[in-house]
């Protein structure tokens, strides 16, 4: 792999920079920058070395289709402010874009490409899309590695058109998630949560023969319930999961690994409600599970008190309401208060996760902090990741 901090001669280079910019926004705030400030090292090295940058990046799951509620718009913004200087977000189709028409809009060495999943090619990883982006730029950078686990236009195809370099941020994560992969001391707890169901559940089993238990919270756990025979009314879920799950427990049992599941749950009847602690079997067919309750609670503190390693990603529920936050607080909270004792070696990964532990001022107590959720997780699972392959 070629490293950008080996790269020479950048000077007046045009960089096209693919970063994930995938940050929560609500009533177009973000909610956390720690995505934004975890790239700002990329920016200031090119800045530095007098490259044009042009960024590309992606919000949320437009499936093809323009949306203002996930334009860049806020993230162009609050970078502005970061960098102290002006970004100009090109909402122009990129079909329609040339090097030429491009240079006249660098008024300050940086310029934004909207939302890359605006375009269909970008998921198909279209080689026409790719070439036309391609095009724009002298070189190629990912420091996305948390889009990495990704066949997409702009982390894969693109290579195949341009000289191109794994970023700053990139090699840091790779870099640590390589020692904890190979440092890791047991007994190993890996806490799976959040709710990208259909991402996440396929690696769980890949995950079964590295890991003493496995607890598995959020939108998954509702599969699980389901699975057991526990009703669990109008809650997010995954359809065709059943065989999945059947060969979860198999292997786990094969392998000696704890599968732990939500025992209660917290309802609400939408996720502004209010909550309401239910047993399994009281949960109605209005009700929506929205975290795990307090025997859950109590049960994965204990399995927390009991590890070495813990590595977490995504959370216990929907703690953007408060009401459903407790589950996610305080796994948050015992893992800091084993951390703060050296008593735990702890890796979180993942926006909302990393949003979460913001919010309850924890940051400091993980050993590492990965931006990255999905590709983070398939990394453990010892998979080749798309967009490695592609820069290697
Ligand atoms: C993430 O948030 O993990 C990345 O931005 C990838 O998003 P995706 O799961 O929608 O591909």
């Amino acid at each position: 792999m070629n490293y950008i901090k080996d790269k020479k001669d950048l000077n007046g280079k045009i960089v096209l920079l693919r970063l994930d910019l995938n940050v929560p926004i609500k009533n177009g705030k973000i909610t956390d920058e720690t995505r934004i400030d975890k790239i700002l090292p990329i920016f200031k090295y090119l800045i530095e070395k007098n490259s044009k940058i042009i960024v590309i990046s992606h919000i949320g799951r437009p499936k093809g289709v323009r949306n203002e509620k996930l334009s860049l718009d806020p993230v162009c913004k609050c970078l502005e402010t970061k960098l102290q200087k002006k970004i100009e977000l090109i909402k122009d189709n990129i079909y329609n874009l040339n090097k030429k028409n491009l240079s006249k809009k660098f008024v300050n060495q940086i310029i934004f490409l909207e939302n890359i999943r605006f375009y269909k090619e970008e998921e198909d990883n279209n080689n026409e899309f790719s070439k036309q982006l391609a095009s724009l730029g002298d070189l190629f950078v990912n420091d996305a590695f948390s889009c990495s686990h990704r066949t997409h236009a702009s982390v894969c195809r693109i290579t195949k058109f341009l000289p191109s370099y794994a970023g700053l941020q990139f090699e840091t994560e790779i870099n640590a998630l390589k020692k904890v992969t190979t440092e890791i001391k047991k007994p190993i707890t890996c806490i799976v949560g959040g709710s990208k169901i259909s991402t996440k559940i396929p690696v769980i089993k890949n995950l079964i023969p590295k890991f003493d238990n496995i607890i598995v919270v959020g939108g998954m756990a509702n599969n699980i319930l389901k699975f057991k025979g526990h009703p669990i009314g109008k809650s997010l879920q995954e359809i065709n999961c059943e065989a999945i799950i059947s060969d979860i427990f198999k292997l786990a049992k094969n392998h000696s690994c704890s599968i732990i599941f939500p025992q209660d749950v917290v309802v609400g009847k939408t996720i502004e409600s209010n909550g309401e602690i239910k047993e399994l079997n009281e949960v109605n067919n209005d009700d929506l599970i929205l975290d795990i309750g307090p025997k859950t609670i109590e049960n994965i503190s204990k399995i927390i008190e009991k590890s070495k390693t813990i590595l977490w990603n995504g959370p216990a529920g929907y703690f953007e309401n408060f009401h459903f936050a407790k589950g996610s607080f305080e796994i948050g909270k015992k893992i800091a208060e084993k951390n703060k004792l050296n008593k735990i070696f702890s890796v979180v990964g993942g926006g909302d996760t990393v949003a979460l532990i913001n919010n309850i001022g924890i940051f400091d107590s993980f050993n590492f902090v990965s931006t990255a959720g999905g590709a983070f997780l398939e990394y453990l699972e010892g998979k080749k990741l798309p967009g490695i392959k592609a820069l290697n």
